[in-house]
């Protein structure tokens, strides 16, 4: 796990230079063949929340219909009938995921069209689908995923832009290229900032229930993030949106939870500084991720570098609670590439 946290730097230059090639023509012939009017964005477990943050993008940058769904409940409730110019973008690691599968095979049925984003372009999934979106992200030993997380995700996003690009009505962002364009850089520059700070809060800490607090893209995040700490540790975590928080959950609030909240410089700093105060003043430990310093007042304050930018946020913020899970695990003395009870991906059968 820690070994494919490192690599994620190079395996977003490698998907910026090579792999972005192969999605920019299969956008193109997508898009010749029938311009799809609403992208479902599919996927189990991690590759379910990764499938969430290029949905937001599509939705609130793009100006695309894309919706973000697990593959199970796409199986047994999506697509509806007028569905011939949808499309299915199905995210799984290992390509064999039988809900992701069978999704893709549903998604035919409708006469939807198909890309599966795997890291296998040997799959089943890679196979059967009309696109082979294969992410070049190899060699994740770990049975969780880290790189292979935030890689799918930026490929998603990746073929977005150039949807959006192609339709023409929404223009992409100026500053989304330049994001771009330094996101291993920055991701390097991250790695460097956080991991000390990280593992020292994982080492100090003697909470036993960790929630999570993010909005926008960055909740998906912040589901993975406590998914990981719950593969890894066995521990409790859960995930709300930040404001969504105060309508009842904050009623568990107390001394020995663990709270960490993402907030990004320039976001509703005001509101996000009251809704800490709040969660502090329970005797729940704050820790913000952020590169704010109005919002870096807390002992266990963890801080981004200020030089990052913000439109990928959700992959940036995503590393320190990779960090964090590793350190958290490994703490607890388990091992966190192999938690017990799980596999690298489930094939349990599934019927629309
Ligand atoms: C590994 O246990 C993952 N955390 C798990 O959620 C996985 O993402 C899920 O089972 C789907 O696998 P896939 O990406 O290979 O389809």
């Amino acid at each position: 796990m820690i070994k494919e946290i490192h690599e994620q730097p190079e395996a977003f230059r490698k998907i910026l230079s090579i792999t972005r090639q192969s999605i920019s023509e299969i956008a193109k012939t997508a898009w010749k063949s029938t311009p799809p009017g609403i992208f479902y964005l599919a996927g189990c477990g991690s590759s379910y929340y990764a499938a969430m943050i290029p949905a937001f993008y599509y939705q609130y940058a793009l100006g695309l219909d894309g919706r973000a769904i697990p593959s199970s409940e796409f199986v047994w409730y999506a697509p509806g009938k007028a569905s011939h110019s949808s499309m299915l973008i199905a995210l799984s690691r290992s390509g064999k995921t039988s809900e992701s599968v069978e999704a893709i095979r549903k998604a035919k049925k409708a006469k939807m069209s198909s890309v599966a984003v795997t890291s296998d372009s040997t799959s089943t999934m890679s196979k059967e689908c009309d696109y082979n979106l294969d992410t070049g992200v190899r060699d994740e030993q770990s049975v969780v995923m880290t790189k292979t997380f935030t890689g799918s995700a930026l490929c998603a996003t990746l073929l977005g832009i150039e949807f959006a690009r192609l339709r023409g009505t929404t223009a992409v962002p100026m500053h989304f290229e330049d994001e771009l364009a330094r996101l291993p850089a920055d991701t390097e520059a991250v790695i460097r900032a956080v991991e000390g700070q990280s593992k020292k809060v994982a080492e100090s800490t003697d909470a036993t229930r960790f929630i999570y607090l993010g909005s926008g893209a960055n909740y998906a995040s912040c589901l993975e993030g406590a998914l990981k700490l719950r593969e890894t540790s066995y521990v409790a975590s859960e995930t709300y949106h930040t404001m969504e928080f105060r309508h009842g959950p904050f009623a568990e609030l107390e001394k020995g939870i663990h709270v960490f909240v993402i907030v990004q410089k320039g976001r509703n700093i005001q509101e996000q500084i009251k809704i800490l105060k709040e969660i502090s003043a329970t005797g729940a430990t704050v820790v913000p991720i952020s590169n704010d310093s109005e919002v870096l007042t807390y002992k266990d304050s963890i801080r981004m570098p200020d030089s990052i930018g913000s439109e990928l946020a959700p992959i940036l913020y995503m590393i320190p609670m990779q960090l964090f899970a590793y350190y958290y695990s490994v703490k607890k003395g388990r091992n966190p590439d192999e938690p017990r009870n799980l596999t690298k991906y489930v094939t349990t059968e599934i019927t629309s």
